[in-house]
């Protein structure tokens, strides 16, 4: 008995916490027909709890399955299954408007730190901000290449394209990887290792 009541607890508890997942993801999701309760305050809230996971999605959408039976070609074919794909295109549309907010801050009001804070040479909270305040125009542009492409994946999904959905998809990952590179990867190439001779030279002014 006891150790059913436990199970029980554990299960409950558990869905209890994907209920709450859930709910986030469907009002990140469903911002076209109910306004979004949860406005991102920052870049990195707006990473993840609206860019982040329509991009899964959506990109989850479409390509191909291994199951028992051989490979299936996975794509939406309902009508509601198409509803919900432009609704991870429409949230992306926003999370990319969102982007173009002027002063929108970088982070750190929804986690202690940056994603991958630790891996050597990642810029700081406070890098990306003096970087996209340099030139606000350069960042907006890369905000307004993902809006492009969130748009793109919205028409695709609103006529029922799959071929267009996997393009809109490629341009979708262009515009992430474009952007991170720019301002939040670390640098590369790296510092090219000193010959001799500017050894020499650098070591001088010491
Ligand atoms: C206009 C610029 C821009 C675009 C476009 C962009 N990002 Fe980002 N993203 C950033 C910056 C800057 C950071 C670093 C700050 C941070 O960690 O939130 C970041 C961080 C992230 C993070 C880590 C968030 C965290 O908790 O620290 C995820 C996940 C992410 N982006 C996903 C995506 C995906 C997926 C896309 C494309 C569908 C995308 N981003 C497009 C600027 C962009």
């Amino acid at each position: 008995m006891k150790s059913q009541w436990s199970t029980l607890r554990y299960l409950s508890v558990g869905s209890l916490l994907c209920g709450a997942t859930l709910a986030l993801a469907g009002i990140a999701q469903n911002s076209k027909s109910t306004p979004a309760k949860l406005v991102p305050t920052s870049i990195q809230q707006t990473m993840d709890l609206l860019i982040d996971p329509a991009a899964d999605s959506l990109w989850e959408s479409v390509g191909t399955e291994e199951t028992a039976h051989g490979t299936r070609e996975k794509q939406p074919r309902t009508a509601a299954e198409w509803q919900k794909v432009a609704g991870h295109a429409q949230s992306l549309v926003s999370g990319a408007k969102r982007l173009q907010t002027p002063g929108l801050p970088v982070g750190a009001n929804a986690h202690s730190k940056l994603a991958d804070a630790d891996t050597p040479g990642t810029r700081t909270a406070a890098q990306i901000r003096e970087d996209i305040d340099a030139d606000p125009a350069k960042f907006r542009a890369a905000a307004v290449r993902l809006e492009e492409a969130a748009n793109h994946a919205l028409t695709a999904s609103r006529t029922h394209n799959t071929a267009e959905i996997l393009t809109a998809g490629a341009e979708l990952d262009t515009a992430c990887e474009a952007c991170h590179a720019a301002y939040w990867y670390p640098r590369t190439p790296p510092r090219h290792l000193p010959s001799p001779a500017e050894f020499a030279t650098q070591s001088q002014h010491h």
